[in-house]
Parts: C-alpha cells; structure tokens; sequence
C-alpha cells in the first residue's frame, strides 16, 4: 500500500510517517520547509525515517509542484501540509494562510479527482469552532472561527466535502484538538513553558490562565489519523485527547516534572484564542474505534524530556 503524507517534516507529519513505515506502508512524503520555524527542527523531525527504503521524499511546495505522478498509485493520501498557529493569523500573514491552508489543499483535491484513492485523510482543526457556549463540542455545532486560522481550516474542510459531493473522492476531516507531545512546534504553549521553566526564564500567558484545552498527545492523534482509514467519506470527526485541563494546571504538572518553579507573566487575553475546547469524541470512538490512551502527565513527561535533550 502506498501512501502520500504532506507536511512529513512537521510535528504531526513526521510522527505519522513513522506509524505509517511501521505497518509496511510506502510513503511519498512532500514538505517545503515553510519559514514559520526551523528548517534544521523540521530537518531533524524526519532523521528517524528519511533513509528508510519504504519512504520517498520531495522537497517541494504543493502550490508549485506536478502534482500526478506523486499520486500515481497512490491508496491513501493525509493531508496535513498547513499554516498553523492562530495568532500569527491576522493581517499581513492572512496570505500565507489562504495559500497553504486553502489553496494548496483546493489543488491536491482537484488532482486526485478520477483517481482511486481509498481515502483523503485532512487535518483540520477544533479552531473551526469559535467560542461556544456549548461543551462538549459536537461535530454538529455551527463552527463560528474566532481566528483567520480557523477560517482558513474550516474553508479547507468545507472543500473536502464538496470535492466529495461532487466527485467522489472519500475525504474524512479530523478536527485535531491542540496536539503536543515530542516535535511540538516551538511557537505551541507546552514546548515554550516547558523550555522556560527549564531555562528558569518568565512565562506568558495570555488570560488568567483558568482557560481549558482538551490536550491530545501526538500518538493518540496519529492512531486517530491511521483510524481515518476506516472513516465515512465526506465526514467530521473530533479527535481529542480526553485532558481537558486549565493551562495553570499544565504549567504545576511542569513544575512537578522539572522541578523547578515557574516564573509567570500574565498579559490580556489574545485576539483569535479561544476560551475552552473540550471535545465530544463519541463519534471518532463509534465510527473509528478511536480511545485516546495517553494523559496529561505521561504525555508531559515525554514532551519535557524531548525539549530537555533539545538543549543539549
Ligand atoms: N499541532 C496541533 O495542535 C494542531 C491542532 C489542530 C490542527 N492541526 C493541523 O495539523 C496539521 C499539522 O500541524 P503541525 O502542528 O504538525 O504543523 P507543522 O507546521 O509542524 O507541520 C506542517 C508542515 O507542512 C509544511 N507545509 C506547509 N505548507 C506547505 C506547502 N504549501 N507545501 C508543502 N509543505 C508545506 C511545513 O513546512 C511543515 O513542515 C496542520 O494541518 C494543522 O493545521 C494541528
């Protein structure tokens, strides 16, 4: 089975690469080292896996690429090449978003039509939701974004389902509910927190720290998008990772891990960051078989050691 990954070189990308190499896939992985951070990080991300026979990798931007042979033969595609990050979201930037986070994903869609793809696996985002008053959120709630991000990643979505309607290709969304775990891109709050309670420098936060997210670690979210396989073509599915927790909570599981204290800063409340995310995954558990299996603490232990090693 062959099977396309963009974004291999990212956080998410390059740990679902390995899942994929180790259940007998042969990967096509594409990435373009988007300047949003560290080539050498991203570079460093696929060390595991960029000599393995089974994986085939092209350095290129999706906007800008022949996109038919790499799809040739081609059983299953995950897509999750993107602009991530809701703050950097506004503005200027804006294009950087609708380029990679539209754009590209409109052009992959439009070069797997006719093709005989099993499925079309996209990345999206609980960004999509806005602030609801409702919790947990359900697939079905309106998604209201709060940030350009959101919009960008929810318009995403929205072509996913039409390249569906109309031309059948079986595309399932998951809506990733903030991942961390080892890789986490170094602009995420846990990677940050933890490398400035290790460096004993101050950290921000944005609010009073009482605002919750429902943590996925990075393997529950790589089973998820293994799992989205099997999902129903032209369907959503919240993958998060049942630890919901406040952010203050976050930083005193740190301090615990490091055993240092942490300097806190505390700024207003960000435009575009959401208060609360906290997911109904019934649906992922029925249609998928998805059960996130990784809490807060063990997730956090690996990340801190991760970031503790980056250091050396
Ligand atoms: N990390 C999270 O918590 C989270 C939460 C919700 C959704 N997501 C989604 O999951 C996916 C992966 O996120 P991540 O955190 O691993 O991000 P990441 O930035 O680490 O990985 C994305 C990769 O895509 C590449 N890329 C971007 N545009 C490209 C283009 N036009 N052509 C080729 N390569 C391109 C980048 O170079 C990068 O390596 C994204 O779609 C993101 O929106 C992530």
């Amino acid at each position: 089975m062959r099977a396309l990954v963009t974004g291999c070189a990212g956080f998410i990308g390059s740990h679902l690469v390995e899942r994929l190499l180790e259940e007998g896939y042969h990967i096509v992985g594409i990435d373009c080292f988007t300047d949003y951070y560290s080539e050498d990080m991203k570079r460093k991300n696929m060390e595991g896996f960029k000599n393995n026979e089974n994986f085939e990798f092209i350095e290129k931007d999706i906007l800008n690429m022949n996109l038919m042979p790499v799809l040739e033969g081609v059983d299953y595609v995950f897509h999750l090449a993107a602009q991530p990050g809701v703050r950097a979201s506004w503005g200027k930037n804006f294009e950087v978003y609708t380029r990679n986070n539209i754009l590209a994903t409109q052009r992959l869609l439009e070069a797997c039509k006719g093709l005989e793809i099993k499925r079309f696996v996209f990345a999206s985002s609980s960004s999509v939701y806005g602030d609801s008053k409702e919790l947990p959120l359900k697939e079905s709630l309106y998604p209201k974004p709060l940030s350009p991000y959101g919009v960008t990643k929810l318009a995403a979505e929205n072509l996913c389902v039409l390249y569906y309607k109309n031309y059948g290709i079986p595309v399932v969304s998951l809506r990733y509910f903030t991942v961390y775990g080892p890789r986490q891109r170094p602009d995420m709050a846990f990677h940050k927190f933890i490398k400035a309670v290790l460096e004993e420098k101050a950290i921000t936060i944005y609010g009073d720290g009482n605002q919750t997210r429902d943590f996925t670690y990075v393997s529950d979210a790589v089973n998820a998008t293994v799992l989205g396989m099997k999902g129903e073509p032209g369907e959503i599915y919240n993958i998060g990772g049942g630890s919901r927790i406040s952010v203050n909570k976050a930083i005193e599981v740190i301090e615990e891990l490091t055993g240092k204290k942490a300097k806190i800063k505390y700024e207003p409340f960000q435009k575009g960051d959401m208060r609360d995310t906290y997911a109904d995954i019934s649906k992922a558990e029925k249609g998928l078989g998805y059960k996130p299996e990784i809490d807060i603490n063990t997730g956090l232990k690996k990340q801190t050691e991760y970031v503790r090693n980056l250091r050396v």
